[in-house]
């Protein structure tokens, strides 16, 4: 007994001498942060309904067709700024830049008539390339809950899209069902506002995954889709946005018949609510200088805002982004920064990067 319990004790010293040795022959070592890309390049045009599409590659492929259909009396716009890859990749990454999302790429104050957002298939690292855009399930719930009151305090007429299929790999696209069903629930929360089912909207195109071929989606593997794809995809988009201009949703959708004072009740709630993240949603704009980023010709091409540094962005519209710490060091991937008193760490890459304390 008492043998034993020696035993244990010196394991137990042996250990903690160890990790002793391991801190002390290594310097700290964090995770990179992900450079933020900029907001959408126009500000409002007068006389047009202001609409901002926040979500990835699938959203940056449909916008152009949601522009199209809506027509003239609609300014369709995609947040970030970045037609080439990835956009507003996972719940972590929105939630982050979310404050440059809602501005322009120059950081002027805008508003919208109508905001729609999407995130999913990063959250449950569909590629399983990029380890950090993971989120488990009850930070992702967390992430949309607080992604959805910033969207509702700027006063827009809020709705969420449902996460499209992942059409090579069953357990992926299982995942993407159970993250639907933490969407619609955190959607369906006071105040609710109305989601597009994207997901079975695909279903009822190509059937239930996995399938290797179906007319609108991308050459498998991929959850990409067709222009043709594409198109149909913003059918439903279409329909959300209008509904949501016209009030037909009118972000209160009570779940059961109720009577006034309950009703009255909600609105006073929703008030409360709006009034506290209304102050998340505005820290952007201070009376504290903003960092202007210039192109090699010296042209100021996206504004950051105060405390961020410049960073070449490998997937922003104006190769500039905003690392939301003053003085970072970028880590020329394009993609991530360390904070100040860090540096990069040398194998850092667009797939995974950290930070080493500077000794
Ligand atoms: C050493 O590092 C480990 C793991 O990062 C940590 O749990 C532990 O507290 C550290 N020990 C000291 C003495 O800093
Ligand atoms: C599907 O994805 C999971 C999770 O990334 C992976 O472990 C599995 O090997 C994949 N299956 C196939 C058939 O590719
Ligand atoms: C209406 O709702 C309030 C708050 O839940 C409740 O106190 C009140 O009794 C209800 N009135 C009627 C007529 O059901
Ligand atoms: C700016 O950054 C400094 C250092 O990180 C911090 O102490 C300060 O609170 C920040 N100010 C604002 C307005 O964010």
């Amino acid at each position: 007994m008492n043998f034993c319990f020696f035993l244990v004790s010196c394991l137990l010293i042996v250990a903690s001498v160890c990790s002793l040795r391991t801190n002390n022959s290594h310097s700290a070592m964090r995770p990179a942060d992900r450079i933020c890309k900029p907001g959408r390049p126009l500000k409002r045009t007068p006389g047009k309904i202001s609409c901002l599409i926040i979500g990835d590659s699938i959203s940056i492929g449909y916008t152009p067709w949601v522009a199209k259909m809506l027509g003239p009396d609609y300014q369709v716009q995609h947040a970030p700024w970045d037609h080439s890859d990835g956009g507003a990749l996972d719940s972590k990454y929105g939630l982050q830049c979310l404050n440059l999302f809602l501005s322009t790429a120059m950081l002027e104050p805008t508003s919208y008539d109508v905001i729609i957002f999407n995130f999913g298939l990063h959250d449950i690292s569909y590629g399983g390339i990029f380890p950090e855009e993971h989120v488990a399930p009850v930070a992702y719930a967390k992430n949309l809950a607080d992604i959805k009151s910033i969207l509702l305090s700027t006063r827009a007429k809020v709705g969420y899209v449902l996460t499209t299929p992942v059409p090579y790999n069953i357990t992926l696209n299982n995942r993407v069902k159970q993250y639907n069903i933490i969407a619609r629930d955190v959607m369906n929360e006071e105040p609710a506002i109305a989601t597009a089912d994207l997901y079975t909207w695909v279903v009822e195109a190509c059937g239930d995954p996995p399938y290797l071929h179906c007319l609108i989606a991308d050459k498998q593997p991929s959850p990409h889709y067709t222009s043709q794809g594409y198109e149909y995809l913003s059918e439903r988009i279409k329909d959300l946005i209008q509904d949501l201009f016209q009030g037909l949703h009118d972000n209160i959708i009570p779940k059961k018949p109720r009577n006034n004072s309950q009703f009255t009740d909600d609105i006073t709630q929703r008030k409360l609510a709006n009034s506290c993240s209304q102050k998340r949603a505005k820290s952007l704009i201070t009376d504290k200088p903003v960092v202007s980023c210039t192109d090699k010709t010296g042209k100021v091409v996206t504004v950051c805002p105060y405390n961020s540094t410049c960073c070449d962005s490998l997937y922003s519209s104006t190769g500039q982004g905003c690392c939301l710490t003053p003085q970072a060091v970028p880590c020329g991937d394009g993609k991530h920064c360390c904070p100040a008193g860090f540096e990069c760490d040398s194998s850092c890459s667009i797939y995974t990067c950290s930070c080493k304390e500077k000794m």
